[in-house]
């Protein structure tokens, strides 16, 4: 079903849903009703968020929960280092997929980067990246601390919701909304990508300004699985994320079982291929914010909790101008991945699956060899950004890295030497 945040109305079996309410004395086909709200009861209508789900047994049916550590040893939590956070640029190489006599399914191959905030406070990310070759076989996800925003990076993801199938593959999203459970099964056998948790105001799509109310993504592109439904019962298990711990309980029948639902909380796929991207036709590289495809807002307006920023193929058409990214420093705070192909500020080093983190002020931009090859680039022809697919969770509090992102093996512990290499070139006029 196409369109962002929409009210969608869908049934697997026809006659689920009631007409003309939400809770009839008894719901068709000896179903149960339920609801899921994804934002206060009295939001503004134009942010409200909720659905009706029509189900074979209530949510509230498992047994006790109990912390959950998994083969990982919780490399999937929100323990982002509150000692002194270091201001050098960091970058990861990409997390190995596990070897096969090594099982991790995608909740078990999660493995937290960085973050700030938290569920307690409702703001800040969590950013995580998950490395996983086998399907989530009789176990079920939810993470009550904040909406999934899923990036997959190799190999193709099967999510199988409470509210129907999402496909997704590499150059496309997912968003899993808080509550909403769910597994993962690996078409292609392994996949690996990036996850960020968002602890604050629902994603969404941003205000346009003059751009007008066409581009960057469309609404239209946003998609929404149909109801889908198993009823399955046996012995499983309910994984959930609360409060930045995971627990696990004995669920006797798949969670899975909504034969119909209604509403605008809902899991949506994007992908980013659609993206319409603008930029310069004139000069001077504009600010990224041009490539923001959502944001999740924070209490004080144009500033996000969240802005999900994609660096998509495009032309480089603008005279005068060094063409790529220029050094800055930010307010934000910067997380990188590369999904796809190769980055245009970086020559090297910065592969597809790799990330790399830039905090508040921390000094950053095209490594040296790219800087040479822009300086002196024929302008008089436009070049062209083919075979790339980069992205930025960017938050304006500062994204601590973890410990165990800090101590991981896959760090480049060389990465200010991208920077080195730089040379002098002022000369004072005589
Ligand atoms: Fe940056």
């Amino acid at each position: 079903m196409s369109g962002f945040g929409n009210e969608f109305a869908t049934e697997a079996l026809p006659g689920t849903l009631p007409i003309g309410r939400n809770s009839p004395q008894r719901v068709a086909h000896g179903l149960y009703a339920e609801q899921i709200s994804g934002t206060a009861f009295t939001a503004p209508r134009g942010e409200n968020r909720r659905s009706w789900l029509y189900r074979i047994r209530p949510a509230a049916m498992h047994g006790p929960f109990e912390l959950y550590e998994g083969p990982a040893k919780a490399s999937f939590h929100n323990d982002f280092n509150a000692g002194p956070v270091t201001p050098d640029q960091l970058r990861w190489s990409p997390l190995p997929v596990p070897p096969s006599d090594t099982p991790r399914d995608f909740v078990d191959g999660l493995f937290t980067m960085a973050g700030n905030g938290g569920p307690a406070a409702q703001h800040g990310i969590g950013v995580h990246l998950y490395a996983a070759n086998r399907d989530m076989d009789g176990r079920w996800f939810y993470d009550a601390d904040g909406e999934l925003l899923i990036v997959p990076q190799l190999g193709r993801l099967h999510i199988a919701t409470e509210m129907g199938v999402i496909e997704v593959e590499p150059q496309e999203i997912a968003v899993i909304p808080r509550g909403v459970r769910f597994a993962v099964s690996l078409p292609d056998g392994e996949a690996r990508g990036y996850v960020c948790e968002n602890f604050g105001a629902l994603l969404r799509l941003p205000d346009l300004g003059p751009i007008g109310s066409n581009g960057l993504a469309n609404p239209r592109d946003f998609l929404t699985p149909q109801a889908a439904y198993e009823d399955r019962e046996g012995r499983f298990e309910l994984i959930a994320k609360f409060q930045c711990h995971l627990w696990r309980a004995q669920i006797s029948h798949s969670p899975l079982d909504v034969v119909g639902w209604h509403g605008n909380y809902a899991p949506y796929k994007y992908d980013l291929r659609r993206f319409n991207t603008i930029g310069s036709i004139s000069f001077d590289h504009p600010d990224p914010s041009i490539f923001l495809v959502l944001h999740s807002a924070s209490d004080t307006p144009g500033t996000s909790n969240l802005d999900f920023v994609i660096f998509p193929p495009r032309w480089l058409v603008a005279q005068d101008t060094f063409r790529p990214p220029w050094f800055h420093r930010n307010i934000a705070s910067e997380f990188m991945g590369l999904v796809h192909g190769a980055y245009d500020a970086k020559a090297e080093g910065f592969a597809p699956g790799g990330c790399s983190l830039h905090n508040s002020m921390t000094g950053h931009g095209p490594d040296a060899a790219t800087f040479e090859k822009a300086s002196n680039a024929d302008l008089s022809k436009p070049d062209v950004i083919r075979d790339t697919m980069a992205f930025m969770f960017e938050s304006r509090a500062v994204i601590r890295p973890t410990a165990q992102a800090l101590d991981a093996g896959h760090r480049q512990r060389d990465y200010q030497a991208c920077w080195a290499g730089l040379r002098k070139h002022f000369k004072a006029p005589a």
